[in-house]
């Protein structure tokens, strides 16, 4: 009875059942086949990306393999609207990538290609494009002219420390503590017992160098030294000096003369020189050096301040003290010192009147310091 019932049932439904099963199948064909499909594109995508070529019509051919008209890209737009709507989304965003991969590929061979090209082209005996070269600072200049003209006599270029002790920068050069010529030197003091200090002249340089060294001794030390004065158009808290020292035996003020006035005719091609009683406590009988200038024309006037006559340097013999502080025996050996700030002779010689524009830095300086 059950039996009969049930064999009626599906006979009579069997008709559903069939649709039903063939609705089945086409589903999975058309799942399977959009799997395919997707597949498919990624397998194009990795042709595109590993396709290189160099050569046009390879490139062409790759062209028209996907953007033609019966090209990969088209088939699969066209296959679009086959495709169940679920999966729509996936599949658009696929092809798009994919054309977009082929259309990046495509640029990028071009590009390669085209270059080359232009590269073969170019002519190759051009000259090439100016470089533009930075200029040194005219306190570079200066000290390297300084430096020269006194390597070509002997002298050898010596560096000391910025930060100094008490011991290099006074004691040692006949300052002994509560000396009134310290004052002379407004110092910028770091620590205080013991003093650490910033140099205030470069004859610290001098006492490191004969602490270390034997006669005969010539050197010269350019450096930065740092005083606290105010600033102004003439004066500066950091400035820049040269040192000069020569020990030896029978060294004499006429050495220290002659010195000078090569020198100073080799910088500014004057000779005319004079010497004025000066002091300084580590030297000993001690000079103001001026150099005739001359007064050919208001700026000469002006800068001389009438006298035609212009303060170059500071000098000196070495005081027999010094020598004796660094263990160097003071009856057999004798020597000068002297001592210039860069920044005067810098202002002197390229006719500048601000001390400050050194420490500006503005370009519109700089630049006319270009050598071609
Ligand atoms: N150190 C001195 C100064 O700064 C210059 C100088 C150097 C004088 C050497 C004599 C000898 O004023």
């Amino acid at each position: 009875m059950l039996a009969n019932a049930i064999t009626k049932f599906l006979i009579c439904n069997l008709q559903f059942f069939i649709y039903i099963g063939k609705l089945f199948s086409l589903i999975i064909k058309f799942v399977a086949k959009f799997m395919l499909m997707i597949e498919q594109i990624e397998e194009y995508l990795a042709q595109v990306d590993q396709f290189n070529s160099s050569n046009n019509e390879e490139i062409e051919q790759f062209r028209i393999q996907f953007n033609g008209k019966k090209g990969i890209l088209n088939d699969l737009f066209a296959q679009f609207k086959n495709v169940p709507n679920e999966q729509k989304k996936e599949f658009g965003q696929k092809i798009n990538t994919l054309k977009a991969a082929v259309a990046n590929k495509l640029q990028n061979l071009k590009a390669a290609t085209t270059s080359q090209i232009v590269s073969v082209k170019e002519d190759l005996t051009k000259p090439g494009f100016p470089l533009t070269l930075g200029s040194r600072h005219p306190i570079s200049l200066v000290k390297n002219r300084i430096t020269e003209i006194f390597k070509s006599i002997g002298f050898a270029v010596a560096d000391g420390p910025e930060i100094e002790d008490d011991w290099h920068n006074f004691s040692a050069l006949n300052l002994p503590e509560y000396h009134p010529a310290r004052d002379m030197q407004d110092t910028f003091f770091i620590e205080k017992n013991p003093d650490v200090l910033l140099r205030t002249h470069t004859s610290s340089v001098q006492i490191r160098y004969l602490e270390n060294n034997e006669p005969p001794i010539r050197i010269l030390s350019p450096g930065r030294v740092f005083r606290n004065e105010a600033i102004s158009a003439r004066s500066h808290c950091i400035f820049h000096q040269i040192e000069g020292l020569y020990i030896d035996e029978n060294v004499s003020f006429a050495d220290l003369k002659q010195t000078i006035q090569y020198f100073t005719t080799e910088l500014f091609g004057k000779s005319k020189i004079r010497m004025r009683p000066s002091y300084f406590p580590f030297t000993e009988p001690s000079a103001e050096v001026d150099v005739y200038w001359g007064l050919n024309s208001e700026t000469d006037y002006r800068i001389t301040k009438g006298t035609g006559w212009l303060e170059i340097m500071g000098c000196g013999m070495v005081d027999p003290a010094v020598l004796q502080n660094v263990n160097i025996d003071a009856d057999k050996y004798s020597g000068y010192a002297f001592g210039m700030g860069i920044e005067r002779i810098v202002m002197l010689l390229y006719q500048m009147n601000d001390i400050r524009m050194f420490f500006d830095n503005d370009v519109r300086m700089l630049e006319q310091f270009k050598t071609s």
